[in-house]
């Protein structure tokens, strides 16, 4: 096993109303004004808009509010709500959303005190410091709601890159469950996607984390298994209620320990394909990507992905569990191929390009240009 560090700072409240909750946790660390961050609508039909606009209220806290955030969320509109966060003087930043709204808002809480918050990805500044952040996850998918990490795209460049930083961790994150029942299946299953990528990412880094890859397994099966049963029952709150609280643990530093950090090599990819096409949901993408990706390292390293074939899908062949992870993702009604997607082949070299430019591509594995090359073909 490798060795590692754990840290998560981040208090969750899981279940039914626990938003009543939150005015009064922001209240106990002497919060008195918040922006609120929002995006382009869903919060006010599934009912934590105004759940949380009570619980601001009881509390007293005032906020002012920036609306418009966009899945695969873009540079611009974070810098516009930096600047109506500086100009307000608040003391906090609350999302109330899914990851696209909470990167956003990780993003407003370090950039308040740097000169300009894209010099974070690009590695010119440090993150020092950031206002508290809360928020109020809607869509299970990406972790974001107890990790430190945030991914924003620069239209001009087409670079989706990410920052990572201790200052950015939530202070608190509520999770209910039954918000996510407005979810259409299809937004289900992308987040199933994302986070069975975000542990998928991790698993085969190293063969002795015997601990891990048992909890891994553990969260694999379980998020397969609701995923499935929320496809027959939007509103099956025990699998509604699973699948979240998994696709948390997917990404908040408990799938990764021992693991080496995880390779990143199938996000990489991803989100290069969204920065060019931002219609393309991360997960969905990760969809046609990680079996890809399982394809060809499977071949190279095939007992760590023997493993994986056995305890997820019980067979003896990496090409048999592939086939029937793809058949699983189809059945979900995910693509199956770029061209799926609507990449056209006449991207392709722009897309290595934009993936070689990233300077996180695959920490483990390491795949060189003609590989990523080769893998696009594949995934075409
Ligand atoms: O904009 P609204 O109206 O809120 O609609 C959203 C959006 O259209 C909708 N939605 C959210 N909750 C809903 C709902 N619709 C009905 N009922 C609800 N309860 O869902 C759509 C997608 O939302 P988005 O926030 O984009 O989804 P997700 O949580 O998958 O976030 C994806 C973004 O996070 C990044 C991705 O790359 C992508 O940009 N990631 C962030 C990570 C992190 N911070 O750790 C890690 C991930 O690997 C990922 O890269
Ligand atoms: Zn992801």
């Amino acid at each position: 096993m490798e060795a590692f560090s754990f840290y998560n700072p981040t208090k969750i409240l899981f279940g039914k109303k626990q938003i009543a909750g939150l005015g009064i946790q922001m209240h106990r660390d002497g919060i008195k004004h918040c922006i609120l961050i929002a995006g382009g609508g869903s919060i006010r039909n599934n009912g934590a808009y105004q759940q949380v606009i009570e619980s601001l209220d009881q509390a007293g806290i005032q906020h002012i509010e920036a609306w418009g955030v966009q899945a695969n969320p873009r540079l611009d509109k974070t810098r516009q709500i930096i600047q109506q966060a500086k100009e307000s003087g608040t003391e906090a930043v609350l999302a109330v959303g899914g990851g696209s709204v909470i990167d956003t808002a990780k993003a407003v809480a370090a950039g308040v005190y740097l000169k300009d918050i894209w010099n974070a990805f690009i590695r010119k500044e440090t993150i020092k410091e950031a206002l508290p952040l809360y928020t109020v996850l809607t869509i299970s998918a990406t972790g974001s709601e107890m990790n430190g990490n945030a991914v924003i795209t620069n239209m001009e460049t087409r670079q989706k890159w990410g920052i990572s930083s201790t200052h950015i961790y939530p202070r608190l994150s509520i999770i209910d469950p039954s918000l996510q029942s407005t979810l259409t299946f299809r937004q289900t299953a992308n987040g199933a996607m994302d986070a069975i990528a975000h542990i998928l990412e991790f698993y085969f880094a190293n063969e002795e984390a015997l601990t891990t890859l048992a909890i891994n397994e553990a969260l694999l099966r379980t998020i397969v298994d609701m995923t499935d049963r929320l496809q027959k029952d939007a509103y099956d709150y025990t699998a509604r209620a699973n699948l979240a609280l998994s696709a948390t643990l997917a990404l908040n530093g408990l799938s990764g320990m021992g693991l080496a950090g995880g390779d990143w090599g199938c996000h990489g990819i991803e989100h290069a394909c969204s920065a060019l096409h931002p219609e393309i949901a991360h997960g969905e993408g990760l969809g046609v990507i990680v079996p890809t990706w399982i394809e060809y390292l499977g071949e190279k390293y095939p007992s760590r992905f023997l493993r994986w074939a056995k305890a997820m899908w019980h067979e003896d062949s990496i090409s048999s569990a592939i086939c029937r992870f793809r058949d699983k993702l189809q059945s979900w009604g995910l693509a199956s191929s770029l061209r799926d997607l609507g990449i056209k082949e006449g991207e392709l070299n722009t897309l290595l390009d934009l993936i070689m430019q990233n300077p996180s591509l695959g920490g483990v594995f390491k795949l060189n240009k003609e590989e990523v090359r080769l893998l696009l073909m594949l995934a075409f």
